[in-house]
């Protein structure tokens, strides 16, 4: 297999923000550059200079937005892991918009059709589905993919195998089209197929959603590029191409040009690297659960029911690694054993901060943290701990509680906790492995 290089622009999807701004005079590296010879994609923080998205909010607005959104991705990751008593195995290129889009943090720049459009996609290891705003759209934002322009767009008819996976199929004319609603806001798109090419790798008769009407508020601003483990996933179509094998480095939340990479593909994955099995939730079949095993504090094991860790795939207990969600959210017992414990290990007094309930005014000391994972054991660095402002003293633990709900019973490591980290799935071999590396 030819030597592949991937350049893909990643960009987290939210604005960016004053307080993460370089210091005047330091000019930020904002075009992509080729790492090396292997198939890097590179990243870019969306808080930072770089992001398309400017606009300056301040670090309380931010704080409070973040965790707002990350509530309602946590609810929605509850309702995937808890749901499907009516089992439906694949979600091909559908995404259930609101919980997605509000908090898919990472888009991916690709191109799609012949020539090559270029779009900005959210990255979504949780979701297997695909949707990009086409021409024509009424409702969707002014970045498009132009499927007259291109020469190889299919629109598949309502005969297509993948017809019957996508939920509420109509057939309007011959084509097969499907309607997705979700509180006030509903989507309408046409399933399509076209080429897809993430950096020099090109994907012929990709199958999305073409989106054709979106009414409501919820305005999803981009596509969505599902990377779950599902049947119908970018993973699925590409077992030729990636092997179902993909890592990625998300650059420091304050790091000033954020760039870090994705790789696709079994090539230049890290070898030396520990692992942990990925257990398969056949009710959620797009998700990544691992085995956490318990949290250690300053190198102590905190006392942590045994249930509120169990992988349960009936309820869809257990652990989740998720790229969408920022913070990571721990089961109650879990977080509060948590918190407890690096609440006595830090001298001072506690505050709160929108949803954080463990912040400090000036200078503390935090304790570090280690996630124990059957057979790997990954140390956080402190900046994946803590979330800080520069403007005043107050920092702030980047965990909160699961959302008090009935059914919240999955633990997400979200994408703040993964800083700086090389995370593989490698889907072959059923498992995780995690190294540090400095992406920056
Ligand atoms: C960021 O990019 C600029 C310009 O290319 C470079 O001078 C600087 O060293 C980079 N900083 C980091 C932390 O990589
Ligand atoms: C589509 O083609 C027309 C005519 O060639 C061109 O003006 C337009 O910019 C193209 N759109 C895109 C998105 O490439
Ligand atoms: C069917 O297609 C037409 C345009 O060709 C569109 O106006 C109409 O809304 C579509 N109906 C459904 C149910 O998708
Ligand atoms: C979507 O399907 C409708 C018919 O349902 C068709 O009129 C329209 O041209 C299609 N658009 C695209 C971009 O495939
Ligand atoms: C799908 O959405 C269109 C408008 O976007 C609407 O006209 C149509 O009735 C909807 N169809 C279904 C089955 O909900
Ligand atoms: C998770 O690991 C624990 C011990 O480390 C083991 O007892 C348990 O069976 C594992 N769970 C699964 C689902 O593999
Ligand atoms: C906590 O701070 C107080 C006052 O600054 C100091 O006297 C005490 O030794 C500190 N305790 C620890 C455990 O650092
Ligand atoms: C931060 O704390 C230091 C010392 O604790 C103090 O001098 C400074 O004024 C504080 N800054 C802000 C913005 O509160």
């Amino acid at each position: 297999m030819a030597h592949l290089q991937y350049f893909l622009l990643l960009l987290l999807l939210l604005p960016s923000l004053s307080w993460v701004y370089p210091a005047q005079g330091s000019r930020p590296r904002c075009t992509p550059v080729q790492h090396g010879s292997g198939s890097g994609l590179t990243i870019l923080h969306p808080y930072g200079p770089c992001t398309p998205f400017s606009k300056s909010v301040s670090w309380d607005d931010m704080m409070l937005g973040m965790v707002g959104r990350d509530e309602a991705r946590v609810l929605y990751l509850t309702s995937l892991a808890v749901g499907g008593k009516k089992k439906k195995k694949s979600f091909v290129p559908i995404a259930s918009g609101r919980p997605t889009i509000q908090s898919s943090t990472y888009v991916v720049r690709v191109s799609v059709g012949t020539p090559p459009q270029t779009i900005l996609m959210a990255m979504d290891i949780s979701n297997d589905a695909a949707w990009i705003p086409c021409s024509g759209c009424v409702g969707c934002s002014s970045t498009v993919f132009d499927s007259a322009n291109s020469s190889s767009y299919k629109s598949l008819d309502c005969q297509a195998p993948q017809c019957k996976q996508v939920p509420n199929p109509s057939c309007n004319g011959s084509a097969c089209s499907f309607n997705l609603t979700y509180g006030g806001s509903s989507f309408r798109a046409n399933l399509s197929q076209d080429t897809l090419t993430l950096a020099l790798d090109t994907v012929p008769a990709y199958t999305f959603g073409c989106l054709q009407a979106v009414t409501g508020t919820s305005l999803p601003p981009k596509g969505l590029l599902g990377l779950g483990r599902g049947p119908s996933s970018l993973l699925s179509q590409t077992q030729d191409l990636f092997h179902s094998t993909f890592s990625y480095c998300l650059p420091n939340f304050n790091s000033i040009n954020f760039s870090g990479t994705l790789r696709l593909g079994t090539a230049s994955q890290p070898t030396h690297i520990k692992t942990t099995p990925l257990l398969k939730n056949p009710r959620r079949p797009s998700l990544y659960y691992v085995n956490m095993t318990g949290v250690s504090v300053a190198k102590r094991k905190v006392n942590i029911p045994a249930s509120a860790l169990a992988f349960d795939p009936t309820t869809g207990g257990g652990t989740i690694l998720d790229s969408g969600t920022v913070v990571t959210r721990l089961v109650d017992p879990a977080y509060t054993a948590v918190r407890d414990e690096v609440r006595r290990r830090v001298n001072g007094t506690v505050s709160s901060l929108g949803g954080f309930d463990t912040c400090y005014d000036g200078q503390v000391v935090w304790p570090a943290m280690t996630l124990h994972f059957y057979g790997m054991a990954v140390t956080l660095p402190v900046e994946n701990l803590i979330i800080r402002s520069t403007s005043g003293n107050i920092s702030c633990l980047a965990m909160a509680a699961a959302p008090a709900n009935v059914n919240s019973v999955v633990n997400v490591i979200a994408s703040m906790q993964q800083q700086n980290l090389r995370v593989l799935f490698d889907m072959p071999n059923s498992k995780v492995g995690v190294a540090h590396e400095n992406c920056t």
